[in-house]
């Protein structure tokens, strides 16, 4: 297959990477440098690195492809479809993965013709520096279908599949994605507000703060026509915790680098939600809050 993947962060080039060993992949970044070098860390410490090398910001190439993954944050999605619509064949299934909800409104708007699919990922990437991305995590992987022309194209979820396992189909990735969502409700904010690994959330001090974030998240969820108990969240939570001990999430790292962080699509995706269901989500408002006030305090600076 020839696919394009739009965003060269860590979970871009991760992916890329993983694809490019049965597959011809390009990039499409932000600057428009015709080539990309990337240095690939395996998961295990001891294996070797791998080099790859991309071409990249190529219309003839993105014109040729087969699928585009698009990697970039939510907030940065409309943008990007924008930037290559131009150069996009109707026929070429588009993915996006990225961390939160949100951006399904305006992708169907810009892109009513292609065949649109979603994905979610628990694996763990970051970028040591410019050149390199480690492989950090393990994790699922969903994709599935969000217009009738995406449901075509079931056979994605075995090409991520044999590129980085475990990926499976679900017929409805909205609830994938508000599982994942629930995760990062409870990670994301915490991890960047205390400024600490994923595995220190594991400890006693956390664990009125994490109920009460999956407490309701899940009533939010529940409003939504996905029945699913706060138990059920905090579990599915826990594992993540536990499964990712050593990382930092990706908003702790945001807020580190002062960027602009995904809150407004994970906990802020949240709070729209639960207000158009009348729900009271008093400790996430407060995250939010929190996390908007660490924002502002460098977009002063
Ligand atoms: O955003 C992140 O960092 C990741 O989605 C997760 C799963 C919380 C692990 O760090």
């Amino acid at each position: 297959m020839k696919l394009t993947v739009v965003g060269a962060g860590a979970v871009g080039r991760l992916w890329g990477c993983k694809l490019a060993v049965h597959h011809k992949v390009h990039f499409w970044t932000r600057d428009s440098t015709p080539t990309l070098a990337i240095q690939l860390n395996p998961l295990e410490p001891q294996s070797p690195h791998e080099s790859y090398s991309f071409s990249a910001n190529q219309p003839e190439a993105l014109k040729d492809s087969d699928c585009v993954l698009i990697t970039v944050k939510a907030f940065q999605v409309e943008q990007a479809i924008r930037d290559i619509q131009p150069y996009l064949r109707q026929e070429t299934s588009v993915v996006i993965m990225h961390n939160g909800m949100g951006s399904q409104q305006v992708t169907h708007q810009l892109l009513p013709d292609n065949p649109l699919l979603y994905a979610t990922t628990s694996q763990a990437a970051f970028r040591p520096d410019s050149q390199q991305v480690s492989h950090t995590g393990l994790g699922q992987t969903w994709i599935g279908a969000l217009n009738t022309a995406g449901k075509a194209h079931h056979y994605l979820s075995l090409v991520l599949d044999d590129a980085l396992s475990p990926c499976q189909w679900h017929e409805d990735i909205n609830l994938p994605l508000w599982q994942k969502l629930a995760i990062n409700c409870a990670i994301n904010p915490l991890t960047a507000i205390y400024q600490c690994r994923n595995g220190e959330l594991a400890g006693k001090a956390f664990t009125h703060q994490l109920n009460d974030i999956c407490d309701e998240v899940a009533q939010v969820m529940t409003a939504e026509g996905y029945s699913i108990n706060s138990g059920e969240l905090r579990q599915l939570t826990s594992k993540v915790i536990n499964a990712t001990g050593q990382n930092f999430s990706s908003m702790n790292q945001d807020i580190c680098q002062h960027r602009t962080t995904e809150i407004d699509y994970i906990t802020g995706y949240l709070i729209a939600r639960a207000q158009a269901h009348r729900i009271a989500v008093p400790v996430n408002t407060r995250l939010w809050q929190q996390i908007k006030q660490l924002e502002q305090q460098y977009n002063d600076q």
